[in-house]
């Protein structure tokens, strides 16, 4: 088996990329994590990866200004001299221009706190509590030109309690997100997404876990 060689592209805790990594050291799994590339160089991620030997590049954003297409052609060339071939995000918090999105199009794939289409942007946990959802989770999906908008590839829900807090459901919501994003970027890499229609279509044969996630995994 070829793995895919992929980029994980970070601007702070870089949890979500840890589980990557984590996922990534089984020989089955069908990708290697290439490359950890942070637009901040005091993003606590990096070190994680640099622990995990995984090779870290920093494109710092605040060097380019409002050139945000220079910003880009840097993190292009660190993703073109590592060969990288799918791109994760997981925390990043610089929005793409559209001829990024568009040249990364089916191989650039995001992970949100909330049940895609609800609360798109930030604070979703706030706000999830304050729209009294009595489910809530986190989404998987491919990035698209408008935010948080693009195909779905896995969810995975929890019940919100009523004593919950915006912390406490981040905290809930995060171990979600450990366990979705590997998953959802071994459907990816192995070549077991298709998008039809604007909407994806999932071969998976595995049993369901626990909790409630779909599709099952
Ligand atoms: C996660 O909650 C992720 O869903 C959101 O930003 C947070 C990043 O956390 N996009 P970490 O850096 O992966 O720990």
């Amino acid at each position: 088996m070829t793995k895919k060689r992929v980029a994980v592209l970070i601007s702070g805790r870089g949890s979500n990329m840890a589980a990557l990594i984590a996922a990534a050291k089984a020989d089955a799994y069908p990708a290697q994590i290439a490359l950890v590339l942070s637009n901040r160089p005091d993003a606590a991620g990096l070190a994680g990866a640099r622990a995990a030997g995984i090779a870290t590049a920093i494109v710092d954003h605040a060097a380019y200004g409002k050139d945000r297409e220079a910003f880009e052609r840097a993190m292009q060339a660190e993703l073109e001299t590592r060969r990288v071939e799918l791109v994760c995000l997981a925390g990043f918090m610089r929005l793409l221009t559209p001829s990024f999105v568009r040249r990364w199009q089916g191989r650039l794939i995001n992970i949100h706190p909330a049940l895609l289409p609800a609360f798109k942007g930030l604070d979703t946990h706030q706000r999830a509590l304050a729209a009294g959802v009595r489910i809530h989770g986190a989404s998987v999906h491919f990035v698209v030109e408008e935010m948080d908008s693009g195909p779905i590839i896995v969810q995975g829900a929890l019940a919100v309690h009523d004593d919950d807090t915006a912390a406490s459901l981040a905290e809930r919501v995060l171990a979600i997100e450990h366990k979705i994003y590997p998953a959802a970027l071994a459907l990816l890499a192995s070549g077991r997404v298709t998008i039809v229609d604007g909407r994806c279509r999932i071969e998976s044969t595995e049993a369901a876990a626990g909790y409630l996630i779909a599709p099952a995994i």
